[in-house]
């Protein structure tokens, strides 16, 4: 059921199943290469067994739900996401590899009516920060999970530990005080917070919340024309260009390809970045946290 008619995300649901789906189905390629250095935190601390029935959260054109597949050969995995577009071609990448064992729907994780118990684990790369209602959104996703099964989720740490975002709106401020990024809104940066994290998981219904941090390179790009083309995409950087004028803007998008250029090494346009891998066990009923 499409989440504009149960009235949940209905911001997130525009944007993402409108202009900001497009432009990342568009651009598939280039967003799944920037966190490769990240992606493979995500499957080590997830563990995902042959026999095992996966779940992928906000999984947009379905690369960490392939990747799910191969892990989980004998078993099943199940990608669900906002964006109709993201959700075909994931459909269609899928099918071009052979993959037999994976399924798509387009819906919304917070109210999306899984079968309860059906999953041994529930990943996400950068998914899970858009929710409106963090604890019913966390607690649907519990209900899917067996009794022990495990949220291993992806999620960046605050703005200024990412090294990425600040060079960006640095380049992109044209003489503005830039304001943070409300804490608590469906943000990138909404499970920044551990503590806030441990908060609204222990209320869905999970224990043994940990956050471990992932200090690795986000990749732009082979240089810095092509990270130009790839960031200039990204809904951050044309936020920020949104209410200047042509002058400014010109003055920006010049010192945003010299900050690039600044950050060409042999192995490509690479910034620091810093995530968390957040992990937490469905709890048992009666048993303490
Ligand atoms: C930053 S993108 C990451 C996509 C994908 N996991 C990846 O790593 O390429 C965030 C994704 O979360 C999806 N998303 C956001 N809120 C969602 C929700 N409530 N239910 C399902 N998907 C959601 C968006 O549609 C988008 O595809």
């Amino acid at each position: 059921m499409p989440s504009s008619e149960v009235g949940v995300n209905l911001e997130q649901a525009r944007a993402w199943d409108g202009s900001e789906g497009a432009n990342w189905t568009d651009n598939e390629d280039w967003y799944n290469a920037a966190v490769r250095y990240l992606t493979p935190a995500l499957f080590s601390s997830a563990a995902i067994e042959p026999a095992e029935h996966v779940l992928d959260i906000g999984c947009g054109t379905g690369e960490t739900t392939r990747m799910a597949a191969r892990e989980a050969a004998s078993g099943a995995t199940f990608g669900i996401d906002l964006s109709r577009g993201m959700i075909e071609r994931a459909r269609r990448r899928a099918a071009e590899e052979g993959l037999r064992n994976i399924r798509f729907e387009r819906g919304d994780a917070q109210v999306y009516p899984f079968e309860p118990g059906r999953f041994d684990v529930a990943v996400s790369r950068n998914g899970t920060m858009f929710f409106d209602d963090p604890v019913n959104a966390f607690a649907n996703i519990a209900n899917a999970l067996k009794p022990g099964g495990s949220v291993v989720m992806l999620c960046w740490r605050e703005l200024a530990r990412n090294e990425w975002v600040r060079e960006l709106r640095a380049a992109l401020a044209a003489g503005r005080d830039l304001p943070e990024p409300p804490p608590h809104a469906p943000s990138p940066f909404a499970l920044a917070n551990p503590e806030r994290v441990r908060a609204i998981l222990t209320a869905a219904g999970f224990d043994h919340v940990q956050c471990d941090s992932v200090e690795q390179p986000i990749y732009f790009g082979p240089d810095a024309a092509t990270a130009f083309a790839g960031v200039t995409k990204l809904g951050i950087v044309n936020g920020l260009l949104a209410d200047v004028d042509d002058v400014s803007r010109r003055g920006a998008l010049e010192r945003l390809r010299d900050t690039l250029g600044n950050h060409e090494t042999a192995e490509g346009v690479l910034f620091d970045s810093s995530a968390w891998i957040v992990r937490a066990t469905k709890a048992l009923k009666g048993e303490e946290s």
